[in-house]
């Protein structure tokens, strides 16, 4: 990137009379990270020159002339031949300068009736519209898997947890349906987010305004904005579309970290309940038997720097007076970093989740050893007529039994049951055994086999329809 700054800067010199500082014009620059956004850049340009021709502030050959030079500018970047420079400040000012390079004074008239103060604001927009599409398209493939996965494992049976201590038997498809629940949140809130993403601020120019004729309607039409801007102010400084990308992106990673948290303890020898093949994990260089779960973990720790950005983007803004201020620069890095993190994290997930192998003997295992049927036992004796709360207690003794002897619930005789209550009789053992346990369970929103089966054809029926 070249530095060269022997001049005061073109775009603004006329009022100078010294050069900027040499640290100061790199320490303000933001090329060096906002030239990712050189096509929604050229894009916003393409359609403000067209909006300009239109209303007759361009003459069509201007307008021609000015969509050719940046469709070169295009493929020059494209192809590596574009060189930015520092002293250029931003991606802006880099284009409109080999525009003008291009295409002689034309290329000066590119900037009539508009700012960059509305012309950021305008690309960061199209950029997180496009991001947005990009990321529910991976939350969506990733949902696809988790309910095809479920819906394989609809019968599989593992121990349901609460404070990660056993509870109850639950089904392996109905606990990977909580997560497709939570990511079914995750991607409304994006599309809802996106309806805000899309209004266009351009035509806000500095921050009132300006006195060309100009027609937003149709410059947002070409672009597929669903409407302008209402107020000049507003548009050009607020971020707030920002900060709840942020946040929704927040949530996504807070849930696929918890499920990353699964994954790390699942594939350890201590809950040993799934593998996860070699390509999504790697070893040790000092202990040979290693296998480490570094996708889930990684993404876990990735977490930390989604909500860090979400907090940054809103102390950015919290002090700023109206309108644009140059504090809004320090948006895209935070910006760009949790597109980067929630592609790469769910492109990840998307990748892995149909890969994850149950290993169902041992989690049939866990849920028998942890009495995972007690409750079940509990509600037997409410049927015959036990008060729950009575019912609770020789549950609890049974249990204590079984622990002194080594016994689960299903594995003591009716003798033994018959100790703790009389009304215990060969009918018990039905609602003791796992299956019989998951099976009881069949109501919406139960872990019920049949249950888990139609949830993910339903949860399926509803991707298909995205
Ligand atoms: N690079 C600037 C940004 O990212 C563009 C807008 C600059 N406007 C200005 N008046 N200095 O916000």
């Amino acid at each position: 990137m070249s530095t060269s700054n022997n001049s005061t800067n073109s775009a603004w010199g006329g009022r100078f009379s010294e050069a900027t500082d040499a640290f100061v014009q790199r320490f303000t620059a933001s090329v060096q990270f906002d030239q990712r956004m050189y096509a929604q850049d050229i894009q916003g340009s393409i359609a403000h020159a067209t909006m300009l021709a239109k209303v007759g502030v361009l003459t069509e050959a201007e307008r021609d002339a000015i969509i050719q030079g940046l469709g070169e500018i295009k493929a020059d970047i494209e192809a590596g031949k574009f060189e930015w420079s520092v002293a250029l400040e931003d991606v802006h000012m880099n284009i409109e300068s080999v525009l003008t390079q291009k295409i002689g004074i034309t290329g000066k008239k590119l900037h009539t009736g508009r700012s960059r103060n509305d012309q950021v604001a305008t690309d960061i927009r199209l950029y997180l519209r496009d991001e947005i599409d990009a990321i529910s398209a991976e939350l969506t493939r990733l949902q696809q898997g988790l309910t095809e996965l479920a819906e394989r494992e609809a019968d599989t049976i593992m121990p349901g947890f609460t404070h990660l201590q056993t509870a109850q038997p639950v089904t392996f498809g109905h606990h990977l349906l909580a997560w497709n629940e939570m990511l079914e949140r995750d991607y409304a809130r994006l599309q809802d987010c996106r309806k805000r993403v899309n209004i266009m601020p351009l035509g806000a120019a500095a921050l009132a305004g300006t006195t060309y004729p100009i027609d937003r309607a149709y410059t947002a039409q070409l672009l597929g904005f669903d409407a302008p801007t209402e107020n000049s102010l507003d548009s050009v400084s607020d971020r707030d579309f920002a900060i709840e990308f942020a946040s929704a992106g927040s949530l996504i990673m807070m849930h696929l970290s918890r499920f990353s948290e699964e994954l790390v303890l699942w594939t350890s020898s201590q809950f040993n309940f799934i593998n996860l093949p070699d390509r999504f994990c790697t070893g040790s260089s000092i202990m040979p038997q290693k296998k480490n779960p570094d996708v889930p973990e990684l993404v876990r720790g990735k977490s930390g720097r989604v909500f860090g950005h979400l907090m940054s983007l809103l102390t950015l803004m919290k002090g700023q007076p109206l309108a644009y201020n140059k504090d809004n620069q320090e948006d895209k890095e935070p910006i760009f970093d949790v597109v980067d993190t929630l592609r790469g994290s769910l492109r990840a997930f998307a990748d892995m989740v149909p890969a994850i192998t149950p290993k169902k003997d041992i989690m049939r295992e866990a849920a028998i050893r942890g009495f995972s049927t007690a409750t079940d036992l509990a509600d037997y004796l409410v049927r015959k007529g036990v008060p729950f709360r009575d019912s609770h207690e020789i549950v609890g003794k049974s249990v204590a039994y079984g622990v002194k002897t080594g016994k689960d619930l299903g594995q003591m005789s009716l003798e033994e049951l018959r100790q703790f209550s009389d009304v215990i009789n060969d009918d018990v053992f039905k609602v003791l055994t796992l299956e019989g346990s998951v099976a009881a369970r069949n109501h919406l929103g139960g872990t019920a086999p049949a249950q888990v089966r139609a949830a993910a054809q339903r949860a399926k029926a509803k991707l298909a329809q995205r």
